[in-house]
């Protein structure tokens, strides 16, 4: 298993969901090879939980990291757990068509581009 898998691992633990225990963790790779992490943090208004995916874009974008080159997502399902809806959209913004690994504690991984995954996205050009 690769560094960025494992890191998407280690975000993992990381997770604050009191509220679903479904613990999740990803790992942003830039273009200078920084991993940047990030897990799921639940709120007791649902609605306000943010998803491992966009906590590692924010921090990334935040640290000033601009180009990506590959995530990695870690849960622990045997049908690999892809991004929502929402974190597809935020990934396209930020990453555009990234390399996308899932992957579980067990090592079972799956690797996709994004826009295998997010098809005819809505972005800036039609603004
Ligand atoms: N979740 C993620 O963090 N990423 C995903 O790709 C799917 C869902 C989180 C949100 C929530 O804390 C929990 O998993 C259950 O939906």
């Amino acid at each position: 298993m690769d560094a960025l898998t494992e890191s998407a691992l280690n975000a993992r633990r990381n997770a604050h969901a009191p509220f679903s225990h479904f613990q999740v963790g990803a790992a942003l790779e830039d273009d200078t090879g920084r991993i940047h992490t990030g897990c799921n943090v639940e709120n007791a208004t649902y609605g306000l939980t943010v998803c491992a995916e966009r906590v590692a874009v924010f921090k990334a974008i935040s640290e000033g990291a601009r180009k990506f080159t590959r995530i990695a997502v870690a849960a622990d399902t045997d049908v690999l757990t892809p991004p929502c809806g929402a974190c597809r959209q935020i990934l396209w913004e930020f990453c555009g068509d990234v390399e996308l690994i899932l992957v579980n504690p067990r090592g079972k991984t799956e690797t996709f581009r994004l826009k295998d995954l997010f098809p005819r996205p809505f972005d800036a050009s039609f603004l």
